[in-house]
């Protein structure tokens, strides 16, 4: 039995990964679960796994939790996700969202506890530090993102030094192929609603813009030790082919599989073993065609955005993922217009002050001072541009 704590288990990743533990309970055994605020799903998921620990983010909630936890201990606040995640398990599976997520996954690693990493913002905002410290105790990141798990998978067996390069897919949002006119009467509601995955609010308005792929580029950086060149995106509007490596011999592998975040979930949770998961297949004839596009940067400026700060270093990944964590809260809460999130987090870079610092005091200071500054550019941009 693999005992596996989930940070984040009332959102789409932590739902999703409960449906995989459901379909197994002989392998998987919950030691504890965390939530923001939704107290009536996390009372359900206590109900029917009954973990040892539970967590909710607004420690008002704690003691009406407490009150229909029976046996299991409820703790809050940030110090409560950094608690339960410090607890020794087989595995903890961080699938809180934004920046958040940063000190319960190094409080993980520091305990030695391996890590399923969905929550991917930590590692854009500190992937050196982290994967220093992951090295320093022997802890496994193990990714979930479907792209860095299809990499994952790809590069089991190989050396790193055959590796050319590797191609991240990207489904192009629901605004692809759109026109500059067509995007600036974008609605937060449209923006949510993803082609083929079914996510959290953030990670779909991340993927409309393409800062969701820019972010994985960091990401694939960190985890796989990969140089900013030798990541390429690639346009792939079927979702079906997840990511591909290319080797120096010119020949390419790549992982294919149905859009369902189940799949590198349950590899995740199983490595190095896979876990059946539905009778349901895929019927390559059914598909017919896969197609492959150029991603376009002037239209989708996000992208090029964290590739820059990617080519920057130090706290400039730092900068860049508050500016947009602030510029897509800000838009979801109908203040700033879609095309707005690239201008904040544009002005956020461009004003701020790099360091080369790459330590958690160096990251948290350049998170803070961007904050503020993204918070400056959406209270004027929400003073002077019209919404929709
Ligand atoms: N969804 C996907 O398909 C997908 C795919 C690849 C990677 N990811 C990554 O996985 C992470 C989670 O994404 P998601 O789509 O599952 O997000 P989501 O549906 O918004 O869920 C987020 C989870 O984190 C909790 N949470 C939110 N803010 C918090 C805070 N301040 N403190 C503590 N807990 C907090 C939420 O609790 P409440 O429910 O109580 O608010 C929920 O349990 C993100 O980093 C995303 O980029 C997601």
């Amino acid at each position: 039995m693999k005992k596996i704590t989930v940070l984040g288990s009332t959102g789409s990743i932590g739902q999703n990964t409960l449906e995989v533990v459901r379909r197994h309970p002989d392998q998987f055994q919950i030691h504890g679960l965390t939530a923001r605020g939704n107290v009536e799903l996390l009372l359900a998921q206590i109900k029917e796994f009954r973990p040892h620990y539970v967590s909710v983010f607004d420690p008002e909630l704690r003691e009406a939790v407490q009150k229909h936890a029976g046996h299991c201990q409820v703790l809050s606040g940030p110090e409560g996700l950094v608690e339960l995640a410090s607890q020794p398990v087989d595995l903890v599976l961080n699938a809180v969202v934004g920046a958040v997520g940063l000190q319960p996954l190094l409080a993980a690693i520091k305990a030695g506890n391996h890590v399923a990493a969905a929550n991917k913002e930590p590692l854009v905002m500190a992937g050196r530090y982290i994967m220093e410290e992951a090295g320093k105790q022997g802890v496994r990141i193990l990714p979930v993102d479907s792209e860095h798990s299809a990499i994952f998978q790809c590069l089991e067996g190989s050396n790193h030094a055959d590796v050319r390069c590797v191609h991240l897919t990207a489904s192009g949002g629901p605004f692809y192929r759109y026109s500059p006119e067509e995007m600036r009467h974008i609605s937060p509601a449209q923006a949510m609603s993803h082609p083929t995955w079914d996510m959290g609010a953030k990670i779909s308005v991340d993927s409309a813009t393409l800062m969701n792929k820019g972010l994985e580029i960091i990401e694939a950086m960190w985890l796989f030790g990969l140089e900013l060149e030798q990541i390429r995106v690639v346009i792939h509007p079927q979702s079906i082919v997840h990511s591909l490596v290319e080797f120096v011999d010119g020949s390419f592998l790549a992982q294919l599989g149905r859009a369902d975040m189940k799949l590198p979930i349950a590899y995740a949770l199983n490595y190095p073993s896979r876990l059946t998961l539905s009778d349901e297949r895929m019927d390559l004839a059914t598909i017919g065609t896969l197609t492959f596009d150029k991603p376009d940067c002037k239209t989708f400026p996000c992208l090029a955005l964290a590739q820059e700060a990617a080519q920057e270093g130090g706290t400039a990944p730092a900068i860049l993922n508050a500016a947009n964590e602030e510029a897509v809260a800000a838009f979801c809460n109908a203040k700033i217009p879609f095309l707005a999130i690239a201008e904040v987090v544009e002005r956020t870079l461009s004003e701020s002050n790099f360091s080369s610092a790459y330590d958690l005091d160096a990251v948290m200071e350049a998170d803070r001072d961007a904050r503020l500054r993204a918070q400056a550019h959406i209270a004027s941009t929400s003073e002077s541009t019209p919404l929709c």
